[in-house]
């Protein structure tokens, strides 16, 4: 079976980090991607990249409407290696934390969760305040890892590219799929 990976683009600033993610895991035959962008994604991909939110779509080996709770995707039964939530909004995570699952993106999330597979949130907000940071330990606990999209700049990033590939990297170590994205500490 092919390696199974549902990416989740939700509302939140930096969609360009789920975008860069589709595009190199396309390169990655050995993965399929299965889509879903919520209504807010589908906004912010607009605002923010200026790009079509159909020509995102079609980047995954299967793309989802976010109103399809009956998607493959929202069954257990389907089996996959996880999720990532990349970039994910507070309300989105909100939603998880409290398994109030009324899109495919949430639903999604919830079975990745009661499956006990892996969760990779990549949460975008600042500041936070008390109920983003609850949503997170509560999260954290059930062993979602929360990867906060910001760089370690003993990379030196150049550019912008640098720091979106780091974070690429970084959600791509989770699911054990190689890359070269960014150099690796080896010690100073
Ligand atoms: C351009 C833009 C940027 C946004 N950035 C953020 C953000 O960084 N974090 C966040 O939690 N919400 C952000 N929002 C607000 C969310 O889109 C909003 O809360 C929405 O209801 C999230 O819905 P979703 O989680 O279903 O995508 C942003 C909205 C827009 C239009």
């Amino acid at each position: 079976m092919p390696k199974r990976i549902v990416v989740g683009i939700s509302g939140a600033s930096g969609v360009i980090y789920g975008i860069r993610l589709l595009e190199v895991l396309r390169d990655h035959p050995e993965v399929e991607t299965h889509l879903v962008i919520s209504a807010e994604g589908a906004h912010t991909i607009k605002i923010e990249t200026g790009r079509n939110p159909r020509e995102i779509a079609a980047l995954a080996t299967r793309h989802y409407e976010i109103d399809n709770l009956a998607a493959a995707i929202s069954s257990g039964s389907f089996r996959t290696d996880g999720m990532v939530i990349i970039p994910c909004s507070m309300k989105t995570l909100a939603g998880i934390a409290t398994g109030y699952t009324d899109n495919l993106l949430t639903r999604a999330a919830d079975v990745t969760l009661k499956e006990r597979r892996t969760l990779v949130l990549v949460p975008r907000e600042s500041p936070l305040h008390t109920i983003h940071l609850e949503n997170l330990l509560k999260l954290a606990q059930m062993n979602a890892i929360i990867l906060m999209p910001d760089p370690p700049f003993y990379i030196q990033p150049k550019t912008l590219d640098d720091i979106i590939d780091y974070v690429v990297g970084k959600t791509l170590d989770y699911f054990h799929i190689e890359h070269d994205l960014f150099r690796r500490w080896q010690g100073g």
